[in-house]
Protein backbone atom coordinates (compact mmCIF):
# COMPACT_ATOMS: atom_id res chain seq x y z
CA UNK A 1 0.00 0.00 0.00
CA UNK A 2 1.04 3.39 -0.57
CA UNK A 3 -1.31 6.19 0.47
CA UNK A 4 1.32 8.93 0.80
CA UNK A 5 -0.03 12.20 -1.05
CA UNK A 6 -3.26 10.69 -2.42
CA UNK A 7 -5.86 11.32 0.43
CA UNK A 8 -6.62 14.79 1.90
CA UNK A 9 -5.72 16.39 5.25
CA UNK A 10 -8.37 18.14 7.62
CA UNK A 11 -7.79 19.65 10.75
CA UNK A 12 -9.92 19.31 13.89
CA UNK A 13 -9.46 21.30 16.71
CA UNK A 14 -11.60 19.86 20.20
CA UNK A 15 -11.78 23.31 21.59
CA UNK A 16 -11.95 24.12 25.24
CA UNK A 17 -15.72 23.00 25.82
CA UNK A 18 -14.86 19.41 24.36
CA UNK A 19 -11.98 19.57 26.51
CA UNK A 20 -13.47 20.46 29.54
CA UNK A 21 -16.14 17.97 29.13
CA UNK A 22 -13.76 15.04 28.81
CA UNK A 23 -15.28 14.36 24.60
CA UNK A 24 -11.36 14.38 23.47
CA UNK A 25 -11.38 10.17 23.24
CA UNK A 26 -15.11 10.93 21.78
CA UNK A 27 -14.13 12.80 19.38
CA UNK A 28 -11.20 10.64 18.17
CA UNK A 29 -13.41 7.39 18.26
CA UNK A 30 -15.93 9.19 15.79
CA UNK A 31 -13.14 9.58 13.50
CA UNK A 32 -11.68 6.51 13.86
CA UNK A 33 -15.09 4.96 13.72
CA UNK A 34 -15.71 6.56 10.12
CA UNK A 35 -12.50 4.89 9.18
CA UNK A 36 -10.34 8.06 9.20
CA UNK A 37 -6.16 8.04 10.08
CA UNK A 38 -5.14 10.34 13.05
CA UNK A 39 -1.91 11.46 11.53
CA UNK A 40 -1.32 14.46 13.98
CA UNK A 41 -2.34 14.52 17.25
CA UNK A 42 -1.39 17.86 19.78
CA UNK A 43 -2.53 19.66 22.86
CA UNK A 44 -2.04 23.24 22.81
CA UNK A 45 -2.94 26.80 24.35
CA UNK A 46 -3.21 28.93 21.26
CA UNK A 47 -1.87 32.38 21.47
CA UNK A 48 -3.63 35.13 20.47
CA UNK A 49 -1.85 35.69 17.57
CA UNK A 50 -2.33 32.12 16.46
CA UNK A 51 -5.96 32.88 17.28
CA UNK A 52 -6.42 35.91 14.92
CA UNK A 53 -4.48 34.22 12.15
CA UNK A 54 -6.94 31.01 12.98
CA UNK A 55 -10.10 33.58 12.70
CA UNK A 56 -8.91 36.25 10.20
CA UNK A 57 -12.26 36.72 8.79
CA UNK A 58 -14.05 36.86 11.92
CA UNK A 59 -11.18 39.53 13.88
CA UNK A 60 -13.51 42.31 13.16
CA UNK A 61 -16.99 40.68 14.20
CA UNK A 62 -18.74 41.08 17.83
CA UNK A 63 -18.33 38.08 18.90
CA UNK A 64 -14.53 37.98 18.20
CA UNK A 65 -13.38 39.10 21.94
CA UNK A 66 -15.52 36.63 23.40
CA UNK A 67 -14.30 33.58 20.89
CA UNK A 68 -10.53 34.30 21.74
CA UNK A 69 -11.19 34.52 25.61
CA UNK A 70 -13.63 31.15 24.74
CA UNK A 71 -10.46 29.51 23.00
CA UNK A 72 -7.85 30.62 25.38
CA UNK A 73 -9.65 28.91 28.48
CA UNK A 74 -8.04 25.89 28.37
CA UNK A 75 -5.33 23.58 26.21
CA UNK A 76 -7.03 22.67 23.12
CA UNK A 77 -6.36 19.25 21.09
CA UNK A 78 -5.40 19.67 17.66
CA UNK A 79 -5.99 16.86 15.39
CA UNK A 80 -5.15 16.23 11.85
CA UNK A 81 -7.21 13.33 10.08
CA UNK A 82 -6.40 12.14 6.72
CA UNK A 83 -9.00 9.66 4.21
CA UNK A 84 -10.72 10.44 1.06
CA UNK A 85 -12.62 12.98 0.85
CA UNK A 86 -11.58 14.14 4.40
CA UNK A 87 -12.62 17.62 4.55
CA UNK A 88 -16.14 17.01 3.64
CA UNK A 89 -16.34 13.79 5.31
CA UNK A 90 -14.86 15.52 8.74
CA UNK A 91 -17.60 18.73 7.90
CA UNK A 92 -20.36 15.72 8.02
CA UNK A 93 -20.01 14.55 10.98
CA UNK A 94 -19.01 17.47 12.97
CA UNK A 95 -22.83 19.41 11.84
CA UNK A 96 -23.55 22.78 11.64
CA UNK A 97 -21.57 25.42 13.52
CA UNK A 98 -24.98 25.84 15.69
CA UNK A 99 -24.68 22.85 17.85
CA UNK A 100 -28.50 23.71 18.41
CA UNK A 101 -29.49 23.06 14.93
CA UNK A 102 -26.84 20.26 14.14
CA UNK A 103 -28.26 17.11 13.27
CA UNK A 104 -28.40 13.84 15.48
CA UNK A 105 -25.51 11.70 14.96
CA UNK A 106 -23.07 14.84 14.30
CA UNK A 107 -20.55 15.51 17.11
CA UNK A 108 -22.00 18.65 17.68
CA UNK A 109 -26.02 17.45 17.34
CA UNK A 110 -25.27 14.62 19.56
CA UNK A 111 -22.53 16.60 22.21
CA UNK A 112 -23.58 20.37 22.23
CA UNK A 113 -26.60 22.62 22.44
CA UNK A 114 -25.49 26.16 21.19
CA UNK A 115 -22.03 27.91 20.11
CA UNK A 116 -19.89 25.72 22.53
CA UNK A 117 -19.73 23.94 19.86
CA UNK A 118 -17.14 21.15 20.43
CA UNK A 119 -15.31 21.02 17.44
CA UNK A 120 -13.48 23.31 15.14
CA UNK A 121 -13.11 21.64 11.37
CA UNK A 122 -11.56 23.11 8.27
CA UNK A 123 -14.37 23.87 6.06
CA UNK A 124 -12.34 23.68 2.47
CA UNK A 125 -9.49 22.02 0.53
CA UNK A 126 -7.97 25.11 0.89
CA UNK A 127 -8.53 26.08 4.79
CA UNK A 128 -7.45 22.66 5.49
CA UNK A 129 -4.10 23.55 3.51
CA UNK A 130 -3.43 26.41 4.99
CA UNK A 131 -5.03 24.94 8.72
CA UNK A 132 -2.26 21.99 8.54
CA UNK A 133 0.77 23.60 8.47
CA UNK A 134 -0.51 26.80 10.77
CA UNK A 135 -1.01 23.70 13.38
CA UNK A 136 1.37 21.72 12.68
CA UNK A 137 5.45 21.05 11.78
CA UNK A 138 6.32 18.57 9.18
CA UNK A 139 7.84 16.74 11.92
CA UNK A 140 4.60 16.35 13.76
CA UNK A 141 2.75 14.76 11.23
CA UNK A 142 2.94 10.86 10.44
CA UNK A 143 2.99 8.56 7.50
CA UNK A 144 2.40 5.15 8.03
CA UNK A 145 0.03 2.13 6.49
CA UNK A 146 -3.68 1.63 8.38
CA UNK A 147 -3.64 -1.49 7.68
CA UNK A 148 -7.53 -1.03 8.17
CA UNK A 149 -7.82 1.18 4.74
CA UNK A 150 -8.30 -2.31 3.59
CA UNK A 151 -11.33 -2.66 5.02
CA UNK A 152 -12.55 1.12 4.97
CA UNK A 153 -12.56 1.45 0.81
CA UNK A 154 -12.56 -0.99 -1.94
CA UNK A 155 -9.45 -1.76 -4.01
CA UNK A 156 -10.83 0.54 -7.31
CA UNK A 157 -10.61 3.91 -4.38
CA UNK A 158 -7.15 3.19 -3.04
CA UNK A 159 -3.75 4.34 -4.70
S1 LIG B 1 -19.64 33.08 9.69
O1 LIG B 1 -19.67 34.51 9.93
O2 LIG B 1 -20.90 32.54 9.22
O3 LIG B 1 -18.50 32.67 8.85
O4 LIG B 1 -19.34 32.52 11.11
P1 LIG B 1 -19.56 31.06 11.61
O5 LIG B 1 -19.06 30.08 10.59
O6 LIG B 1 -20.97 30.92 12.05
O7 LIG B 1 -18.64 31.00 12.86
C1 LIG B 1 -17.25 31.18 12.75
C2 LIG B 1 -16.58 30.76 14.02
O8 LIG B 1 -16.90 31.65 15.06
C3 LIG B 1 -17.58 30.95 16.09
N1 LIG B 1 -18.67 31.79 16.54
C4 LIG B 1 -18.83 32.21 17.78
N2 LIG B 1 -18.11 32.00 18.86
C5 LIG B 1 -18.55 32.58 20.02
N3 LIG B 1 -19.66 33.33 20.10
C6 LIG B 1 -20.39 33.55 19.03
N4 LIG B 1 -21.48 34.32 19.13
C7 LIG B 1 -20.00 32.98 17.80
N5 LIG B 1 -20.49 33.00 16.55
C8 LIG B 1 -19.66 32.27 15.78
C9 LIG B 1 -18.07 29.67 15.50
O9 LIG B 1 -18.16 28.64 16.46
C10 LIG B 1 -17.00 29.38 14.48
O10 LIG B 1 -15.89 28.79 15.08
P2 LIG B 1 -15.17 27.53 14.42
O11 LIG B 1 -13.95 27.33 15.25
O12 LIG B 1 -14.86 27.89 13.00
O13 LIG B 1 -16.14 26.40 14.55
Amino acid sequence: MNFEGVYEKTILIVKPDGVQRGLVGEVIKRLEMKGMKVVGLKMVLLSEEKLREHYAHHVEKPFYSGLQVFMQSSPVVVICAEGKDAVAAVRLISGVTNAAKADAGTIRGDLAMGMCNVVHCSDSVETARQEVTRFFEPNELFEYDKTEWLHVYMEDELA
